[in-house]
């Protein structure tokens, strides 16, 4: 009878989703980054700040970016931030033309000083070579405190959930990149951008929620202004995730493959991408309540618009980490995850689906 073909329709979906969410974890572990990586990693972290400290004494070279967020991949690039403790420093750009010409007298890498760009860094590179089959790559940044900071939210995020969240992140990552819509420089999106819809969805799309608003939660003591805003940003959020372990609990129980099943219908059919703004702090907000209107109608032409796609920056909240998505590359992205969506869908064996959803 009806129930009967309800109930082995829903026990073939069980059926599917389990062994998803079983190649989803497998083909992640996969690409983790192993242990000598992570060590030649932090080995440079070390050879680069000794380098620093003979221009700047008193300063310090941090991670931040997937090699500090749980959200690293094999051959992920290194993000470095230098924070300089003195009163009298260079500015960030004179930095970076110094520190440029001291690598290239020093190091065996390729430097390449950006001193003028929107956020002054030095880019670097090794080449493969038999130890480090991949080479590496390398930016370096100044006084960058608010990505230290977003960093540090991304990971207890990561944290209170790790094998779902960091198996769908890392999933994204992977499958964003094969199908080339994760590059901002050709009008798509970055990995940090995708990481915030995903914690996007799990905070405030799927009922109940998977992770619980770490900005909005009730401090355990008073807190002052100036220890949390960084630069007039409020840089504040619950970070102590022993505690919120013991107190939080999430009733979600949806498995990695429900979640991104989930996650590739919502963003193909029901996110409000002309009007809507999808912020990790406030949930969905109205683009014209930030004034994030498209301002393509008349005076820009395309190239100048910054809002077709809206993601809120979880801390600077005038800036939207979509801006750099063009026309093009909102209907690239779009197509891709409806691509996804379907093909999930047709429920095909789950190790062949994984392969076809990131076909190149
Ligand atoms: N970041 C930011 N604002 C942006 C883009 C990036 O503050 N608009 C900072 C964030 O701290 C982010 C870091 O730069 O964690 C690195 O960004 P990105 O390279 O996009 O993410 P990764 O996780 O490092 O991904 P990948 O492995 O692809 O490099
Ligand atoms: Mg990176």
């Amino acid at each position: 009878g009806p129930y009967g073909a309800q109930r082995r329709h829903a026990s073939k979906h069980r059926f599917f989703a389990v062994e998803l969410s079983q190649a989803l974890f497998d083909f992640v572990i996969q690409r983790l980054p192993t242990q000598e990586e992570m060590a030649v990693k932090e080995d440079v972290r070390k050879l680069l700040e000794r380098l620093i400290r003979t221009i700047e004494p008193d300063s310090r070279l941090l991670s931040f970016g997937s090699t500090a967020n749980g959200f690293s991949l094999r051959n992920s690039d290194m993000d470095l931030c230098c924070l300089i403790d003195s009163d009298e420093r260079l500015s960030a750009s004179d930095m970076v033309t110094m520190l440029g010409d001291l690598l290239e007298r020093e190091t065996k890498f390729n430097v390449k000083p950006l001193p003028h760009a929107r956020i002054p860094i030095v880019k670097l590179s090794l080449d493969p070579s038999p130890g480090l089959p991949l080479g590496i790559a390398c930016d370096i940044g100044f006084e960058n405190r608010l990505a230290l900071e977003n960093t540090r939210l991304l990971m207890c995020y990561a944290m209170i959930d790790p094998t779902r969240v960091r198996t769908l992140v890392l999933f994204l990552k992977v499958w964003s990149k094969r199908r080339s819509i994760n590059s901002p420089y050709q009008g798509t999106l970055s990995s940090y951008g995708y990481v915030l819809l995903v914690i996007y969805f799990l905070i405030h799309v799927k009922n109940p929620p998977v992770l619980p608003n770490l900005q909005q939660m009730p401090p355990l003591r008073p807190i002052s202004q100036e220890d949390t805003h960084i630069g007039g940003h409020n840089t504040w959020f619950f970070d102590d995730i022993e505690l919120l372990r013991q107190r939080w609990q999430s009733s979600n129980t949806d498995s990695v493959a429900d979640l991104l099943i989930d996650f590739f219908r919502y963003y193909s059919r029901d996110f409000t991408y002309n009007t809507g703004v999808a912020s990790i702090r406030g949930g969905l907000l109205k683009k014209e309540s930030k004034g994030w209107q498209n301002e393509a109608s008349s005076r820009y032409n395309d190239s100048r618009e910054r809002n077709r796609f809206c993601i809120e920056d979880p801390f600077e909240i005038d800036f939207n980490v979509a801006r750099c998505v063009t026309k093009e590359g909102l209907y690239q992205i779009r197509g891709e995850f409806m691509r996804a969506s379907r093909i999930l869908a047709m429920r095909p064996r789950a190790v062949a689906a994984l392969a076809q959803l990131c076909e190149e």
